[in-house]
């Protein structure tokens, strides 16, 4: 559990509150998140929160019960004394990747459980729901001091889901013929358009890493220094029409212009445009949460891998910014549109920091043994919640996956 007390430190204010009010606040930020995760599932059927379109999208009927399971494995069962476990088998079914909490169901076959349903998941919620309240309520300060910790990672653990909720549901919608929406309503976010603008980087030693307080994941600390020299980061997102400009450049037909692996994901794939982009009548319409909508040239271009991403740079003379010079820029205030619009990729394979150690026990696999193969991605999209976006922030995906929101901006030597 050590990794908890490191990543989670407390806020300054924390000290100043007395035992009242720290049960207050965190008996209301459970609360909150827990009603978000809801939030976000209610425009879904139960026929829609039970489809899992591809291995590496999960189930919204998942989601809401992984997610709860989370407390109760790791707060509410070493925690509360007789606590009852809600159904012993929904370990089995809702653990993800904590090999040392048991046995788990195989990740490609969760769109298959259709029991327990989406009610008895709601049960599921209520009754954990029921029981962090009764815990947080009658904890001692003592109690407090260790429970805080599980619950905040817990809290930001469901917000990393309630991301996922959207991005999943979108890629089961992708597979319909008739592009439902997730809600007629939703709007993209207003961006700040801008082109060929570049920010210099300030040469020298600089810092990065989560320093200071409030949450943060293990994979963001320690602090380190880092040599930026003759960087210059792209102020602006790239865009749609960026984009179209590559493609009729015939971008997805020049193999000189893409890494191996990614030609051969092209080839393989069938690439021919990004994520969810189809062509109707010679024009071009993209899946969105409010359903198939004409693609907006002046949007930021989304739902790209790694490998299309690195291959439009080279298209444009240019490189994707390593996440060390992202996160310089970001900090510096260099950076348009940095959050909450799309991840944006980077060409840093991700890897421990230096110093880094994942913890001991369950909650040690969290971030730890994912530091292979896959590249990072910085900043946040239109999809995270609110209050989960900073600059430390380290997302990570595998180079070909593109039903995340991701784009990119461009980096470009002084
Ligand atoms: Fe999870």
């Amino acid at each position: 559990m050590s990794n908890v007390a490191v990543s989670l430190k407390p806020r300054d204010d924390t000290h100043a509150l007395n035992a009242d009010n720290l049960r207050a606040a965190w008996a209301q930020s459970f609360r909150a998140v827990r009603a978000e995760t809801e939030r976000r599932a209610a425009p879904l059927s139960p026929e829609d929160q039970v489809v899992q379109s591809m291995p590496d999208a999960s189930p919204t009927k998942w989601h809401r019960a992984h997610t709860t399971w989370f407390f109760e494995q790791f707060l509410l069962v070493s925690n509360v004394d007789g606590y009852r476990v809600f159904d012993e088998r929904f370990s089995y079914l809702f653990n993800s990747y904590y090999v040392a909490a048991g046995p788990r169901h195989a990740r490609p076959r969760r769109g298959l459980v259709t029991r327990p349903d989406a009610d008895e998941v709601s049960a599921f919620r209520a009754h954990v729901d029921a029981a962090v309240a009764r815990l947080i309520e009658g904890a001692d300060t003592a109690l407090l001091e260790k429970i805080i910790p599980i619950i905040e990672i817990g809290l930001n653990h469901e917000q990393q889901h309630q991301e996922l909720m959207l991005t999943d549901i979108l890629h089961a919608f992708a597979q319909n013929p008739v592009s439902p929406a997730y809600d007629a309503k939703w709007q993209p976010p207003r961006v700040n358009e801008g082109k060929g603008d570049f920010a210099d980087l300030p040469s020298g030693i600089h810092a990065i890493g989560h320093d200071g307080d409030g949450f943060c994941f293990d994979n963001e600390q320690p602090v380190h220094r880092v040599l930026i020299e003759g960087a210059r980061v792209a102020r602006y997102l790239v865009t749609n029409a960026e984009w179209l400009a590559f493609m009729e450049e015939g971008g997805y037909a020049t193999p000189s212009l893409w890494l191996s692996d990614g030609w051969t994901a092209v080839e393989t794939e069938g690439w021919t445009a990004p994520g969810y982009w189809q062509k109707r009548d010679g024009a071009w319409f993209t899946l969105t949460l409010a359903g198939l909508k004409p693609v907006d040239p002046a949007a930021p271009v989304c739902h790209v891998s790694y490998y299309e991403a690195d291959a439009f740079a080279r298209w444009a003379g240019k490189h994707l910014p390593s996440e060390a010079e992202w996160e310089v820029a970001a900090r510096l205030g260099l950076l348009s549109d940095a959050f909450g619009v799309v991840w944006q990729w980077t060409r840093s394979a991700y890897s421990p920091y230096p110093g880094y150690r994942a913890a001991e026990g369950a909650l040690g696999e969290y971030n730890g043994k994912f530091m292979v193969n896959q590249m990072v991605l910085r900043g946040s999209s239109l999809a995270t919640p609110n209050g989960h976006s900073r600059p430390s922030y380290r997302n990570f995906f595998y180079p070909p996956a593109r039903w995340q929101f991701s784009g990119l901006r461009l980096a470009d030597c002084a």
